[in-house]
């Protein structure tokens, strides 16, 4: 029951296809569908709407008080929904919209959904860079809700078979726009106060906005749980797959001394590595993700391949490290979230 349209992105003036039209002639319905970003693909109703916006969280499993991501597909629209937006935050909309940065803002009350924003005085809002979303969003005349298209608690999808996996049945209708770039979810930043603060790190590094703003402050430890988060989001189990992982930050030979004692034990063990490690290592199954050389080629495989070991029989995952720098900041937040903060380090 749930549609399917397949739309080439490379397209010309994507907003007129018919397929296009007749979801967002849904969204219009306050239905809910699933559509390619340049991140990952989101699920998307009518930002409007609390009937709409309650589908989502009823699809999704996704508990109530994590707010949701407006996407829109004019900066223009910025104004109709948030209030005294800094300078700061200007600019960085002017360099990275459209793309893979979240901008949190200072509501305007009474016009977004208090379901989409989970009922804070805030609002996080992104204009993405997919030709798709962005003939969605404006063929839709609406501001569009959307998290990532997963089942709560399961790796983000990067593409259309993932995101049939976990929502075929639950939702009115998924756009097929094949595979997503980015592979991790945007950035998202609280530009409310005096420094902006990153929440989640993610498509844009901060490298790449201190160059616009200056110094920001990330409300993020790559090694330790975060307490009392800023952003309900970082609470939740996350990332997950089926069987236990661990990271072990080291050596191929203390990760191969790890395995080994694991297989001891009686598990079958899964490795998620790179190209360039790949035959290094004994174990029931190798997967890799990218290749360390350039960390963006991790970043687009990574979900890719949590999902992949949910195809293999066995008891537990070894993955390795990664740089905490550039885009390897979210690459690691996301697998430590897979790994429920489990890190053997060798040092
Ligand atoms: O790349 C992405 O951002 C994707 C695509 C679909 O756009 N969306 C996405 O949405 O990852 P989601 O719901 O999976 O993650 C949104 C994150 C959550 O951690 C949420 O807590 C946080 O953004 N967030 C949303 N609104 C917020 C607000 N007003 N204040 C603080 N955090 C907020
Ligand atoms: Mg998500």
């Amino acid at each position: 029951e749930t549609k399917v349209w397949k739309v080439d992105k490379y397209g010309d003036n994507l907003y007129t296809y018919p397929q296009i039209k007749e979801a967002a002639e849904l969204l219009q319905q306050n239905e809910i569908v699933a559509f390619p970003t340049e991140t990952v693909y989101g699920l998307g109703a009518n930002a409007l709407s609390n009937e709409a916006v309650e589908k989502i969280f009823q699809a999704k499993g996704r508990p109530s008080d994590n707010p949701l991501i407006v996407h829109i597909s004019e900066r223009k629209e910025v104004e109709r929904f948030a209030e005294n937006i800094p300078e700061k935050a200007e600019k960085l909309m002017e360099a990275f919209w459209p793309g893979p940065l979240t901008i949190i803002l200072n509501t305007k009350p009474g016009i977004i959904s208090e379901k989409t924003t989970a009922g804070l005085s805030t609002v996080g809002i992104r204009m993405p860079n997919h030709p798709v979303a962005l003939a969605l969003i404006k063929a839709s005349g609406l501001p569009i809700a959307a998290p990532s298209a997963n089942l709560s608690g399961k790796p983000s999808p990067t593409s259309f078979s993932h995101v049939y996996q976990d929502m075929n049945g639950k939702i009115a209708g998924i756009v097929d726009g094949g595979e997503t770039g980015v592979g991790v979810e945007s950035t998202v930043i609280d530009c409310t106060g005096e420094i902006p603060i990153i929440l989640r790190p993610g498509g844009i590094t901060k490298e790449e906005i201190e160059t616009i703003v200056g110094p920001v402050d990330m409300d993020i430890q790559i090694k330790e749980e975060v307490e009392n988060p800023r952003s309900p989001g970082m609470k939740y189990k996350h990332y997950s797959p089926n069987v236990p992982m661990v990271l072990v930050d080291g050596s191929p030979e203390f990760l191969q001394k790890i395995i080994d004692e694991k297989r001891q034990e009686g598990k079958k063990v899964g490795v998620l590595t790179t190209e360039e490690r790949k035959d290094f290592y004994q174990a029931e199954k190798i997967l890799t993700c990218g290749n360390r050389k350039d960390l963006s080629t991790v970043a687009r495989s990574l979900f890719k391949t949590l999902r992949a070991f949910d195809q293999e029989k066995i008891d537990m995952i070894i993955s390795e490290t990664f740089p905490a720098e550039g885009i390897g900041i979210a690459i690691m937040n996301r697998l430590i979230k897979a790994a429920g903060h489990t890190v053997i380090y060798e040092n």
